[in-house]
């Protein structure tokens, strides 16, 4: 395959409009078309005043943004086309538009040039069984603003050689971006492995486990992402995610762990979309969200006694180590006295489960999640039965926010928040692994620059926070709540069972 040197585009949207500026910046010559000749005309636009601000912030010279505009050619024929090494297409999401589309560009084209589409949701291997020449039709899926997320999937159809994917791995990393390559499967990869922390964090919120702002603070204080479930919902737009959630579900054949939740199906009838409404999960006053309001922790009373369940080695030994520090009387009785407050450390067990297995006094006993560390400032999270008394919550509160740290408290729930959803995205990311649809590390790289996970991205998160309690999670929310959306992983067990990190293969 010849090497590339010129770039068609066809779709002068959001998508076409930053594939062009990367490409042009890269110094490919690129040819830009859509349609509508306005969408050419505003995206030059724009363009121009992109351009202009990297010159302001000293980010380009303006030699190199002179460079990037000659190098950017408007066309209005798709004609022009004729002599390109590479057509990228971002033009609306709709499989027989863009096959006619790709049937059309084959009479145009070269018979070297490769063809790829932008799409996040149709198969590659569906739009090229329109092409007399399926074998180079790939995906080259970029991320919206495309300028700044700086990862590419390079998706290979059934029937695409693998050598148009090594020529578009050399093009993404020309222009700055980082490639990873995925199989022509739903969502790929970044829209697949984002499953599991929206559709988790909805699942909770309709178990009336917490309200949408302590999920997601949990999920930022205490799990330590950058966003939690409904913030990144807010943003992306119910009009958006929602048929994403539905779609993958449906591409999946009713896979229980993608199974979308009736809240956004309401709320997407009803408009309520997300920041650009106005309206979401929380509400936005010129611009700003509004969060409700919270409550000083109570004042904890020395000398209270706390009676540390030992029943969980690893969540006792970590509780331990905590309540060492704090001022209380800690009774290290074998059975829990009357008169304490009584701490249990479960790992994907609810408060009911662990309070009926044990035979303890519902009324005094809460839950401490201590799966992610227990640091004075990490946010700790308080669960409680539907029997614990109100004084013994205020307690624990009290206690755990004694060194200045923050506390949420949560109803019951098997696996607390920050457990199922963790669990959930790192048994999500093992299950990519295992059905082979991208690498190991290309999953880390994908997710971790696509959606922002913490620690290199979602199986580094599972390394982490430690395969085998993970494992545990899973498995006791699967007992507990008997739903097969938490059955772990193949790819998750073995590793486990093998003692080595997520990240292995052979
Ligand atoms: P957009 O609606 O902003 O732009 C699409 C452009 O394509 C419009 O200007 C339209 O006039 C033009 N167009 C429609 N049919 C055409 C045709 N037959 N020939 C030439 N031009 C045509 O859409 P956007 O957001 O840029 O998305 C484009 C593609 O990229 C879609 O496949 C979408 O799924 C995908 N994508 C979108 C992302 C996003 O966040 N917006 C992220 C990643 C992929």
């Amino acid at each position: 395959m010849s090497a590339v040197n010129s770039i068609g585009i066809i779709g002068a949207g959001a998508m076409g409009q930053g594939i062009a500026q990367i490409a042009a910046q890269a110094g490919y010559m690129v040819r830009l078309f859509d349609v509508r000749e306005a969408a050419i005309t505003q995206a030059q636009d724009q363009l121009g005043k992109i351009w202009a601000r990297q010159v302001e912030r000293g980010r380009m010279s303006p030699e190199q943004v002179q460079q990037a505009q000659t190098n950017l050619i408007a066309c209005t024929d798709l004609a022009q086309m004729s002599d390109v090494d590479l057509v990228v297409e971002a033009i609306v999401e709709n499989l027989t538009v863009k096959q006619d589309l790709f049937k059309q560009l084959e009479s145009i084209v070269s018979d070297t040039c490769i063809l790829a589409s932008n799409t996040s949701s149709l198969s590659i291997t569906a739009i090229a069984q329109a092409c007399e020449k399926p074998n180079r039709v790939a995906g080259f899926h970029f991320f919206n603003p495309v300028a700044l997320m700086k990862v590419v999937e390079v998706i290979e159809g059934l029937r695409t050689d693998s050598s148009v994917c090594d020529q578009l791995v050399i093009i993404a990393k020309k222009m700055g971006h980082t490639p990873v390559r995925a199989k022509d499967m739903p969502g790929f990869i970044v829209n697949h492995a984002g499953r599991p922390m929206n559709i988790e964090g909805l699942k909770i919120a309709q178990e009336q486990v917490a309200d949408f702002a302590t999920v997601d603070a949990i999920m930022r204080e205490q799990a330590g992402f950058r966003m939690g479930p409904f913030e990144l919902m807010d943003l992306t737009a119910l009009d958006v995610s929602h048929p994403v959630m539905e779609s993958i579900y449906n591409q999946f054949y009713q896979e229980p762990r993608f199974r979308p939740s009736p809240i956004t199906a309401v709320r997407y009838a009803g408009g309520i979309l997300g920041r650009k409404t106005g309206e979401g999960f929380y509400r936005y006053v010129d611009g700003q969200k509004q969060l409700p309001e919270t409550l000083p922790a109570p004042e904890h009373k020395a000398g209270l006694k706390v009676w540390l369940a030992p029943l969980h080695p690893e969540g006792y030994a970590r509780a331990h180590a905590l309540l060492s520090t704090l001022d209380i009387v800690l009774l290290e009785t074998e059975e829990a006295p009357d008169d304490a407050l009584i701490v249990v450390t479960p790992y994907g067990e609810d408060v009911a489960t662990v309070v009926a297995n044990f035979g303890l006094d519902a009324a005094r006993t809460v839950a401490l999640d201590t799966a992610f560390g227990l640091e004075t400032g990490r946010r700790r999270v308080v669960m409680r039965s539907l029997l614990t008394d109100d004084a013994w919550t205020e307690s624990a509160v009290a206690l755990f926010a004694s060194d200045g740290t923050e506390v949420s408290v949560i109803e019951d729930s098997a696996g607390f928040v920050a457990q199922r959803l963790v669990a959930s995205i790192v048994n999500g990311a093992c299950d990519i692994a295992q059905q082979g649809i991208a690498t190991a590390e290309d999953i880390d790289t994908a997710v971790s620059l696509g959606l922002g996970y913490p620690h290199g991205g979602p199986l580094s998160v599972g390394d982490h926070v430690g395969g085998d309690l993970l494992l545990e999670i899973l498995q006791s929310m699967q007992f507990v709540t008997g739903d097969m959306r938490y059955r772990p992983s193949l790819w998750l067990q073995r590793r486990v069972q093998l003692g080595v990190s997520l990240r292995t293969t052979r």
